[in-house]
């Protein structure tokens, strides 16, 4: 697998790999890799042709207050994963080659990105929207892969790709889950070995809820005694534990006929994680 952090010489390593793989899929990521990146990989590699995957930690998705600094780096362990994995080439672009000085565009998207995580975390998916545009400009791929998990991160790229006219396909990859059902996260990590324990509360208070609602329960009621049952286990906070319209995102009331999801953020002492279920 080749490393490259300069975009002169991704453009010809691409030209090489279009080339003689045929199509391009893209798996951005920010690093920190862990099972629920590598089913990217492996959906990705189902393609049949070349796979890139980019790391970046990108300032831009992050708050003034948030852990832009404590977010784990562990590039030389994540390029060998990605190597034994067989994929063809690791974009890990010099801060540079994304944010060039004198950089001065920014994407603002209106409405989708306001809601849940946006509402939140202000100007979070305007960052993700900026860096998402700038790799598949430098990589111009035929697919790009990313986590359910990260369901409004999703859809607020399907909408850009879609407004900007970016001619490629948006692949989602159902969530991976520990053992227990402990949606995989790179900021698990920052999880005492109590607040592991304790941050089920948050899969099981989705379960519990989809069950519920599927059954015909008051959608209000569920909702609130969800947000009950994650604070009595011993979140510090619940930013939103909401039903929503699963193609826009928008909250509903009632169970409807069309797809559905529960979304959920909360805090486990200062680790914000996030989680999300089908109904
Ligand atoms: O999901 C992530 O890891 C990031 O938000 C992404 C899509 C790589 C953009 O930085």
């Amino acid at each position: 697998m080749q490393t490259i952090n300069d975009l002169a010489s991704l453009r010809n390593s691409l030209k090489m790999l279009r080339a003689s793989k045929g199509s391009i899929a893209l798996v951005p990521t920010m690093g920190a890799l862990h099972a629920g990146h590598m089913k990217l990989i492996d959906e990705a590699q189902k393609l049949g042709g070349a796979v890139i995957a980019s790391i970046f930690v990108n300032p831009a998705q992050f708050g003034p207050n948030e852990d832009l600094d404590a977010y784990p780096r562990t590039l030389e362990r994540d390029a060998q994963m990605l190597s034994d994995a067989g994929v063809d080439l690791l974009w890990a672009p010099n801060a540079s080659e994304i944010y060039p000085t004198g950089f001065s565009t920014s994407i603002h998207m209106q409405g989708l990105s306001d809601l849940h995580c946006g509402a939140a975390r202000p100007g979070h998916f305007d960052g993700v929207a900026l860096i998402v545009a700038k790799l598949f400009n430098q990589v111009a791929p035929d697919a790009a892969f990313f986590g359910e998990k990260d369901f409004q991160q999703l859809a607020v790229i399907r909408q850009m790709a879609r407004d900007l006219d970016f001619p490629l396909e948006i692949v989602g990859v159902p969530i991976v889950r520990d053992a227990d059902g402990l949606a995989l996260s790179s900021r698990n990590a920052y999880l005492t070995g109590e607040q592991r324990v304790a941050a089920l509360a948050l899969p099981n208070a989705l379960k519990n809820a989809a069950a519920q609602i599927a059954n015909g329960a008051v959608v209000a009621d569920i909702l609130s005694a969800a947000v009950a049952d994650m604070l009595a286990a011993g979140f510090a906070s619940v930013d939103y534990f909401s039903l929503v319209d699963a193609a826009t995102l928008a909250p509903i009331a009632h169970r409807q006929n069309g797809p559905a999801r529960l979304l959920a953020a909360a805090r486990m002492g200062k680790t914000r994680l996030i989680d999300n279920l089908a109904i």
